[in-house]
């Protein structure tokens, strides 16, 4: 079997990565892994059990027991949640029992896959640093808060711009500082800043860089 392309996608929160990720994992029918999603699924099981300050050692022992319906939690995407899985994300013994997961995602994507487009924040640094393309994606704080906003509405939730945009500073904040894995651009990462840009035009960008760069 040759070996499969993968793309690594990093980026904070809200920044447009699970957009594009879905876009170009469906345009290439590639598998899509929002590693995210495995953070928010061992935060969403410590705040289910009680835990709000769980030590390293209970967060371990969640992060290498998830299972199937941990992962379809229905509080993953709620603010609380992002919040506690930017902290227990910051532990070394964490990131390590989800990293054989992903290690596995990517050595064989699910579905007999060719390939496989993972995003972020140490994708393209720590998980895939072979990967075949990278992308850094980043927008001005303000613009990630009120995209956000716009996507919590549009779930019928409330937000409050305000408190979305402390907490996505504080989120940038924790990602940005921990000594484990710390979000930051790999070297040979593609940049860009969908400020100013449409999930559209964002795509094409993308996806013009990758025919480039194959
Ligand atoms: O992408 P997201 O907002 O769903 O991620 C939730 C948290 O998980 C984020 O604050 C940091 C953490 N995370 C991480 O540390 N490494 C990853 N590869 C993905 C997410």
């Amino acid at each position: 079997m040759t070996k499969p392309v993968i793309i690594a996608i990093d980026g904070p929160a809200a920044s447009g990565k699970g957009t594009l990720s879905e876009r170009l994992a469906a345009h290439f029918d590639y598998a899509h892994l929002e590693t995210g999603r495995l953070y928010r699924a061992v935060a969403a099981k410590l705040l289910a059990a009680g835990l709000t300050a769980p030590s390293e050692a209970q967060a371990a022992e969640v992060a290498q027991h998830l299972g199937d319906a941990d992962l379809n939690s229905p509080h993953l995407y709620e603010e609380a949640t992002g919040l506690m899985a930017s902290k227990v994300s910051a532990l070394g013994p964490v990131r390590a029992a989800l990293l054989a997961f992903q290690h596995d995602f990517a050595g064989h994507p699910p579905g007999g896959k060719a390939g496989a487009v993972i995003d972020g924040r140490d994708i393209g640094t720590v998980v895939c640093p072979n990967a075949d393309v990278k992308f850094f994606i980043t927008a001005a704080p303000e613009i990630r808060a009120k995209r956000r906003v716009g996507q919590l509405q549009s779930r019928g939730a409330g937000a409050i711009y305000a408190a979305v945009l402390r907490d996505i500073l504080e989120r940038d904040a924790l990602d940005t500082q921990r000594t484990n894995s710390p979000l930051r651009p790999s070297p040979d990462a593609h940049l860009l800043d969908t400020s100013d840009m449409t999930a559209e035009q964002v795509f094409a960008a993308a996806l013009s860089w990758i025919n480039k760069s194959r």
